[in-house]
């Protein structure tokens, strides 16, 4: 049975799809776009970028996240993320994106992504547990 998405979970696969089209990606041919709902209501998109040494390869999700602090500076938060790929595959959030998005993002924001039936939605605390209890002052 298809999971039954949000119209504004909708709108944001779909900024992701756009963004995925833009996939630098080369090395894996994985083109994977990420699409961020701020809560001042603003949408910022980001795509994968790979490099030759394969380390340096930049997920969708923090290009995104990246994208998010240039544009709207550092008191940004994250309300809502979908990730896309256009290979058909499942790609949730990777470990290095979800502590990433842990500095910004609402614990209880929606995090949509590909499974291998169709699209899962969790919560940010579910996907990353204590993602923002670590505390250096
Ligand atoms: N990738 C992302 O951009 N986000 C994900 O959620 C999964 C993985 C990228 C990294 C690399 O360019 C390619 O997909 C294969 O791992």
């Amino acid at each position: 049975m298809k999971e039954s998405t949000e119209p504004e979970l909708e709108t944001l696969l779909e900024l992701a799809r756009k963004a995925a089209e833009n996939s630098y990606s080369p090395y894996s041919e994985f083109r994977v776009g990420a699409a961020l709902r701020l809560t001042n209501g603003e949408t910022v998109t980001g795509t994968n970028v790979e490099n030759v040494s394969y380390g340096l390869t930049i997920c969708a999700e923090r290009a995104a996240v990246v994208r998010a602090i240039s544009q709207f500076g550092p008191k940004i938060r994250i309300a809502a993320v979908a990730v896309v790929n256009l290979n058909g595959k499942a790609s949730p959030p990777c470990g290095a994106c979800r502590q990433v998005l842990a500095e910004f993002i609402e614990p209880n924001a929606p995090v949509i992504f590909p499974i291998a039936e169709g699209t899962r939605t969790m919560i940010f605390s579910e996907l990353l547990p204590l993602g923002s209890e670590m505390k250096l002052k």
